[in-house]
């Protein structure tokens, strides 16, 4: 439980982790320390302090390099997964994709990883196609083996579905991708703040992830991609730093990768808190936090099970990740009477708006945890839930 911080006169149980995370002292002491002591602008400045801004934003490439297991050249710093993946989306698959070539998604993805394939299908005449799931948004073997197929060019997938909390085998679609010719993108909003990430192992192409979800600041986040995809990519924006020459009669000449996809002044002070936020993960141990969270998962199924007014759609989710309703109450009125308790979730469709294809209904309660949650957050939100009558909800809005 997250110490000294009230709601509606209650210590707060924060259980909307999938949305965002709070920060450890290290990472607004990174923050702070910018402001304080080297705010300048980064790659720009002749003098001290901006050196040392210089050393400090460049470190993050590094740390994130081994967070992930990759070339620093590799790391490209974003605004959040959504730019990371729109990145991708511009300046690879609209460069590469022609009419009839496919894009392979699932119903389950976040808006910001179906809408940039959209357009691009849209631009380029390709196809959209899905990976069926089941009714618990799972993806078997079979259902993957039947979807791939010559004509796709792309596959673009959350590693950890953000409703449902379902872990995708991203490892066996990028060997499946990869023999049909197609690259893998992955979403990693959901999963690298909760587990191990070796883009290396996975094999994937690219890997796009927000800070704000890992205990960084908002407004930062990283691309991976392979290198020699990278150098291939147009930058979805143009403007200074990001440029080695121009001259006037238009001739330009791009930094390389990963410089040329950072135009403009970065949010510098975030690359310094993400830089901080990794580390603290790191030294928390991912393998840690990922068998805490299971742990908080397998006590949370337990308990939610046990309650007779409450509908879970991903008993055999994998992540510490609940999507529930409370029978005959609406979600938002559900999540408003939980709040009055003290206890933070999201409710609605979570900007899954296909899942209701594969799970029937648009509005979820959606309780996803982090490491700083215990059982005693699981025990307050099911203490909420069973008083949480229609009555109840009524009492907390007249
Ligand atoms: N993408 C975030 C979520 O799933 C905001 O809640």
């Amino acid at each position: 439980m997250l110490q000294g911080i009230t709601m509606n006169g209650k210590p707060l149980v924060y259980l909307d982790n999938g949305a965002t995370t709070f920060k450890p002292q290290p990472v607004i002491d990174a923050v702070n320390y910018f402001y304080n002591n080297i705010n300048s602008n980064i790659h720009r400045g002749d003098y001290e302090i901006a050196f040392k801004a210089d050393q400090a934003y460049d470190h993050c490439r590094k740390t994130v390099a081994e967070f992930i297991n990759c070339d620093e050249r590799e790391v490209v710093f974003t605004y959040g997964a959504t730019s990371a993946l729109n990145t991708v989306a511009y300046g690879y698959a609209r460069k590469n994709l022609k009419e009839g070539d496919v894009i392979l998604l699932t119903r389950a993805e976040h808006a910001s990883n179906a809408l940039p394939w959209f357009r691009v299908a849209e631009e380029t005449g390709a196809k959209i196609e899905y990976i069926e799931l089941t009714p618990t948004g799972k993806m078997t073997l079979w259902n993957l083996r039947k979807a791939i197929h010559e004509g796709v060019r792309i596959v673009a997938i959350a590693a950890v579905t953000n409703v449902l909390g379902v872990k995708t085998p991203v490892r066996e679609i990028c060997r499946m991708a990869h023999k049909v010719g197609a690259v893998v993108m992955v979403d990693g909003a959901q999963s690298v703040p909760h587990t191990r990430t070796d883009v290396k192992d996975m094999d994937c192409d690219f890997l796009a992830f927000s800070g704000h979800k890992m205990c960084g600041p908002g407004g930062t986040g990283i691309l991976y991609g392979k290198y020699e995809l990278l150098e291939k990519m147009d930058p979805m924006l143009l403007g200074g730093g990001a440029n080695a020459r121009f001259d006037s009669k238009q001739n330009v000449i791009l930094k390389e990768a990963p410089i040329m996809f950072e135009a403009g002044t970065p949010n510098i002070e975030g690359v310094l808190g993400l830089d901080a936020a990794i580390q603290y993960l790191m030294k928390l141990g991912m393998d840690n936090i990922e068998s805490h969270e299971q742990e908080l998962r397998d006590y949370l199924f337990a308990e939610l099970a046990k309650l007779d007014n409450v509908t879970v759609y991903n008993p055999d989710g994998d992540s510490a990740i609940a999507a529930i309703n409370v029978k005959g109450v609406f979600s938002q009125d559900a999540a408003c009477y939980l709040a009055s308790q003290g206890v933070a979730v999201r409710s609605g469709n979570h900007c899954a708006k296909m899942l209701v294809d594969v799970i029937g209904t648009n509005d979820t309660i959606r309780c996803s945890m982090y490491f700083y949650n215990d059982k005693a957050d699981v025990d307050a939100l099911i203490r909420a839930l069973r008083t949480c009558t229609l009555e109840n909800c009524v009492g907390v809005f007249f």
